[in-house]
């Protein structure tokens, strides 16, 4: 018996050693950002492949949003503080922000109002989070291996640096709103054309276009120092935002240069664009019903996305009249009063499986606010698209599927029932969509790996190795003036310019004896 219990030890040690020579379980820390759900979906989706890989997953929420997500997310651990609604505040100023983007009549001041009080409100919001300090003491005890933030909410990275200022940080972006990600890498950013995903610019522009991308680089620049006051209350005198930025081990970046313009990268910047992209689940059965009774003409998807909600009566009219003149059924993610005037051929639903119906046969045309989860998993399944961007990296997304000819772009401040119903037309029948489309989906799903097998491998390394100091550039410690060469080209001048002097003062010096000579000869004849 005795022999028998050491043989099973021996074996559970055997099978132990053989299953965990991979890294083994590491306690991962996130922090996702306020109001924004589409931001939470990404983090949690790469929180659950660190799960499913036996890690474990803690996520810093405040209080009264600890409910709602675990619900969601039962395999995650929660850490809570008290952020009196300021979470909350927001969500309603992204909300209020997303309205008044879908109102023409919107000005510059109001738009400039509404950033200035969401700083204001998020900045709260960090203090709130950086004064905890039972929370910051239990995050320090957990002792965590890596953390998981998002550049757009600065907090995160600052409050990993209030924890543990060793703590390997990993930032999962779309995009940096306030680029300090191109001083923290030393990553080349040429303005002629890289350009902001906040713009509807490409990687082609006019002279004007690229003073635009100029102009825009600069302001947003200048921004980026709003969370300064923080970042000195708590980390000390002299660090910044963008100091505590620089120290990011790894970038995550939700790109994929099959859509994304070609644009320089550091070797610690890694592209993991499609990270929600999984193959299509068969429909419930009444849904896959409507799909098939679309016949040969097949299904128009059409979604605004997380946030959008409100709608215009207007705008509900245009779109409504549009879809009821078509051949094909369309399927509506809609929440609200049933809109009068509704096609026979519309449904609505509060909520779709959107890759399922994305991936499947019937799917003709997505149409769309361009949100970049949508737009990966449209590229994935091969859906031409038409968009209509509102706020954030929409304008930027539709830019690049317009410049890869797989979709239109409409401005849903003044798109018109006709022009909405003709741009459907014109996609649905130029077989050039479908084609590109097509090819662009067969590009997408050619990579070595899944996007989430590239982020997951990617953060297992930095739990195994630490901060990966031999991927920072030098670019980053080089004053501007070596970064430039401009000492180089100051000695390349003054040699230049001695060389040139000697030159002349030779030319002169021998001009001046053979002239003396010939003076001389002159008088002595
Ligand atoms: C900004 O905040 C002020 C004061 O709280 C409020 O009166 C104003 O309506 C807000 N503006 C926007 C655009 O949210
Ligand atoms: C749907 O409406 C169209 C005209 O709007 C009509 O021709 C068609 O018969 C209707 N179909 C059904 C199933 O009611
Ligand atoms: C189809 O779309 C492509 C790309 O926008 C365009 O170049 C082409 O002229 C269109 N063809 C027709 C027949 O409209």
């Amino acid at each position: 018996m005795g022999s028998k219990l050491r043989c099973t030890v021996v074996l559970f040690l055997v099978l132990g050693l053989l299953t965990s020579h991979r890294t083994s379980a590491e306690k991962v820390l996130m922090f996702p950002t306020p109001g924004f759900y589409s931001h939470w979906l990404v983090l949690a989706e790469i929180g659950q492949a660190l799960v499913d890989r036996g890690h474990t997953v803690t996520v810093v929420l405040p209080q009264d949003l600890v409910d709602a997500r675990r619900a969601e997310r039962s395999g995650f651990w929660f850490e809570t503080f008290q952020d009196h609604g300021t979470g909350a505040r927001i969500k309603e100023l992204i909300d209020y922000n997303v309205a008044m983007a879908g109102q023409a009549s919107t000005s510059i001041f109001h738009t400039l109002e509404a950033g200035i009080n969401m700083t204001g409100t998020m900045t709260r919001h960090c203090d709130l989070l950086l004064r905890d300090s039972t929370l910051v003491g239990r995050l320090r005890a957990a002792q965590y291996s890596v953390v998981l933030t998002e550049p757009i909410f600065p907090c995160g990275a600052l409050m990993a640096a209030h924890v543990d200022a060793k703590l390997p940080n990993v930032a999962v972006l779309r995009y940096d709103v306030y680029f300090q990600d191109v001083k923290a890498t030393g990553v080349p950013h040429p303005l002629s054309y890289v350009t902001s995903v906040e713009t509807d610019l490409t990687d082609q522009m006019t002279f004007l276009q690229r003073f635009q991308n100029v102009g825009f680089y600069s302001l947003v620049h200048v921004a980026a120092s709003v969370y300064d006051g923080v970042a000195r209350e708590y980390l000390g005198e002299g660090v910044t935002t963008q100091s505590v930025m620089s120290r990011t081990t790894l970038w995550l970046y939700q790109t994929d240069p099959v859509l994304d313009f070609p644009r320089p990268t550091m070797p610690n910047m890694v592209h993991v664009g499609g990270l929600n992209v999984r193959e299509a689940a068969p429909l419930p059965k009444d849904l896959e019903a409507f799909m098939q009774s679309s016949g040969q003409h097949g299904v128009v998807i059409v979604s605004f996305g997380t946030i959008v909600k409100t709608m215009e009566s207007e705008q509900i009219e245009v779109f409504t009249a549009a879809f009821a003149r078509l051949r094909q059924k369309v399927v509506w993610r809609y929440t609200g009063e049933k809109p009068a005037g509704l096609g026979n051929n519309t449904k609505l639903m509060a909520w779709l499986p959107q890759n399922d119906l994305l991936g499947h046969p019937k799917t003709r045309v997505f149409i769309t606010h361009a949100g970049y989860n949508g737009v990966c998993e449209t590229l994935h399944h091969g859906v031409p698209m038409v968009c209509l961007p509102q706020f954030g990296d929409h304008p930027g997304n539709t830019a690049q599927v317009v410049a890869r000819g797989l979709g239109v772009k409409l401005d849903i401040n003044r798109v018109t029932s006709d022009e909405l119903y003709q741009a459907i037309l014109y996609v649905l029948t130029n077989n050039s969509y479908r084609d590109t489309a097509a090819h662009l989906s067969c590009l997408h799903r050619d990579q070595p790996q899944s996007p989430m097998e590239r982020a997951v491998w990617w953060i297992e390394h930095v739990i195994k190795h630490g901060g990966l100091p031999h991927l920072r550039a030098r670019a980053v410690e080089l004053p501007w003036y070596q970064y430039y060469l401009l000492d180089v080209a100051a000695f390349l001048l003054a040699v230049c310019a001695a060389v040139l002097g000697a030159v002349w003062y030779s030319c002169s010096f021998i001009c001046r004896k053979c002239c003396c000579k010939r003076e001389n000869k002159i008088k002595s004849q």
